[in-house]
């Protein structure tokens, strides 16, 4: 496999003037490509929703170089975020915390509390320490879409809403991040991602859990069960229960299929390599049309919560077709 050519100094730097000057800019990170904008600009924010067709009602992350940035855009700093960020960050964990008034209310849909992670990529680092600004990301695909993890995906899903792509490559985490609340007494997990609930709760012990979306999805609209969906329906399946009709792809874990398929793909056995693997692997099958894509469900265990999150979600939308 040959590697992408990295942006280069001047490459990212034009990108951060483009930042500045109330741009949009797409950009990897470890676990998605963000589509970015001036955190602190609202018309530059104004023009993210656009270009996304997502609803004002969904807050964005803020992304930062460093916690020194991070505490400009929060009003507290609790000590279980200092212990977190020491462990997590850069990574896949956002923060919920009580925000600046310097963070437009567009930013985090009106709520009294902001978003904000520090990504473990070095193009992103390099692109806000050049920006000189957070920058406010949502995932670089249009709403209710699969998340992109490769640059082609940005382009494919976005076209000319975005200003510039800056192209790193396959994302290495594959799933979006962890986002846990501490702006209340007891920590909540808002969204299971890149770092789990247990590696969480062995640093500040144990935290509460969202499950479902509820009257106040707003809180965290990642929490909607129409999320991260492939155009292809998607069915959740287990013991190799494939659609009868049509055509279509299995994601295998373990089990044979019982009927004969298209498309057969055997997924990674670790779930770090499946969350890896899942959206690109999704993107490739949608471009193929086929009638249906059918996943095994893993185990019902933490380590799988994050993936088992995002197959339902991307489930959520599609057809039954096996009735
Ligand atoms: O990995 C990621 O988090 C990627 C990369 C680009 O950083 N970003 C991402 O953004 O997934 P998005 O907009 O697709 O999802 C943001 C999630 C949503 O579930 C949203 O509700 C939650 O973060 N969120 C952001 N600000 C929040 C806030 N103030 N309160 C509660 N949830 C918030
Ligand atoms: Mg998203």
């Amino acid at each position: 496999m040959t590697l992408p050519r990295q942006p280069s100094d001047e490459e990212i730097g034009h990108a951060a003037e483009l930042i500045r000057a109330g741009k949009l800019v797409a950009f990897p990170t470890e676990t998605v490509y963000g589509l970015g904008a001036n955190a602190l600009d609202a018309g530059a924010v104004a023009r993210i929703f656009e270009a996304k067709g997502r609803p004002a009602s969904s807050p964005i992350i803020v992304h930062v170089a460093d916690i020194g940035m991070a505490r400009t855009v929060v009003a507290e700093w609790p000590a279980s975020a200092q212990v977190l960020v020491e462990k997590f960050w850069p990574g896949p964990l956002t923060l919920v915390l009580k925000k600046q008034p310097v963070v437009p209310n567009l930013v985090t849909a009106g709520l009294a509390t902001v978003g904000v992670r520090m990504p473990a990529n070095r193009i992103a680092l390099a692109l806000i320490e050049a920006a000189l600004v957070p920058i406010a990301a949502p995932s670089a695909n249009r709403f209710m879409q699969l998340s992109p993890t490769r640059a082609e995906h940005v382009r494919q899903s976005l076209g000319r809403g975005v200003d510039y792509v800056l192209d790193g490559g396959a994302c290495t985490v594959g799933i979006e991040s962890t986002v846990l609340s501490l702006a209340d007494d007891v920590p909540v997990l808002l969204r299971p991602g890149g770092v789990s609930r247990e590696s969480i709760e062995s640093v500040i012990g144990p935290i509460s859990q969202r499950t479902e979306a509820t009257g106040e999805a707003h809180l965290s609209p990642g929490m909607h069960p129409r999320h991260y969906s492939p155009q292809t329906p998607l069915v959740l399946v287990h013991d190799g229960q494939v659609p009868s009709s049509g055509n279509g792809a299995y994601l295998q874990l373990q089990q044979a299929p019982l009927r004969a398929v298209k498309r057969l793909i055997v997924m990674p056995a670790s779930a770090v390599e499946y969350a890896f693997r899942l959206y690109s692997t999704l993107h490739e099958l949608d471009a193929e049309r086929l009638d249906w894509i059918a996943a095994e469900m893993p185990d019902d265990t933490s380590e799988w919560q994050a993936v088992r999150d995002r197959l339902r979600r991307a489930a959520g939308n599609a057809l039954d077709v096996t009735r």
